[in-house]
């Protein structure tokens, strides 16, 4: 009896949701698989029952993996493999900034941490320009983010905005979002903030993975360890991988120092280390570099 294409489908999506609850979180699938999957179904004889229509949505797009240079630096650094492919999306700008209000409508009623939906003030979707080169990735929301709604909008966030302007971009014009879209609960605390647990990253985790195919970065920067924990996986120590290039779904992440971390620290040197792998992130992009950008936090002046 021939198959048709929902057969093939629905069985496909079977084997899928196995796979998912052995804890399977990423497959790799060949760039031709991909494509012949954007396709939909080849025409047929007729068949007997009538095949559905593919969703209509955009064609999807081959991405030719981008290389990624090895660092400035003889130093080769650690390297953190990711092996799923990102989707690769064509969408209009259009249909872009539709998905992506659509994604954020999703994270706005999202209720699979019970805890962190009861106790949160706002979902602390992301802000930014959704067409930017330039996606910046932090841990989960503080206080302020969360009674705010908006990312990196504390004492953190404000020194982020200073390095991003820095940098040469004025704060909208790049994008900034968290792992964690819920701030993480502190029961019976009145201050502080605590770190996401790797399963409340790990639940998250499909809206930032959505955010990045959406807005498919030329660079991502993961501010702190947590962030890289969150984006790859597993502990990252952020002080061996800072400062290279990894790779994430194709896309080249620069892993820096937090800039809380540099709000209590405040040593001369962290400051220059984390402006060092800003400045690999211009030149990365092909950004022109000043000569005051490039001596920034050499002297004591700033
Ligand atoms: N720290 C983060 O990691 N994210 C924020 O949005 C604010 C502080």
């Amino acid at each position: 009896m021939p198959v048709t294409y929902s057969e093939s489908l629905d069985a496909a999506i079977q084997y899928l949701q196995q796979l998912k609850a052995r804890g399977v979180k990423y497959l790799t699938v060949s760039p031709s698989t991909l494509a012949a999957l954007s396709n939909g179904p080849r025409p047929s004889p007729p068949a007997a029952r009538p095949v559905k229509a593919p969703r209509a949505e955009a064609p999807l797009r081959e991405s030719p993996a981008k290389p990624v240079a090895p660092p400035a630096s003889a130093d080769e650094g650690p390297s953190i493999a990711v092996l799923a492919p990102r989707v690769p999306s064509s969408l209009s700008g259009e249909a872009k900034a539709a998905a992506m209000s659509e994604l954020r409508e999703r994270a706005l009623g999202c209720q699979k941490c019970p805890r962190l939906a009861a106790s949160r003030q706002n979902v602390v979707f992301g802000v930014g320009d959704i067409n930017s080169p330039l996606l910046f990735v932090g841990e989960a929301p503080g206080a302020d983010e969360d009674s705010q709604g908006e990312p990196f909008v504390g004492q953190a966030g404000q020194l982020l905005t200073r390095i991003i302007q820095t940098m040469g971009f004025p704060r909208d014009t790049v994008y900034i979002a968290n792992v964690l879209k819920c701030r993480p609960d502190t029961p019976g605390q009145t201050a502080g903030n605590r770190k996401p647990t790797p399963e409340e990253m790990r639940t998250c985790l499909p809206y930032l993975l959505a955010q990045i195919d959406l807005i498919q970065p030329k660079i991502i920067v993961a501010l702190g360890g947590t962030a890289m924990e969150g984006l790859f996986g597993r502990v990252v120590p952020i002080t061996k991988v800072r400062g290279h290039f990894q790779d994430f779904r194709d896309i080249p992440v620069m892993p820096t120092y937090h800039p809380s971390y540099l709000l209590r620290t405040q040593a001369l040197g962290v400051k220059r280390q984390l402006w060092e792998d800003m400045l690999q992130v211009l030149e990365k992009l092909g950004r022109p570099i000043s000569e005051r950008q490039r001596n920034y936090f050499l002297s004591s002046a700033q």
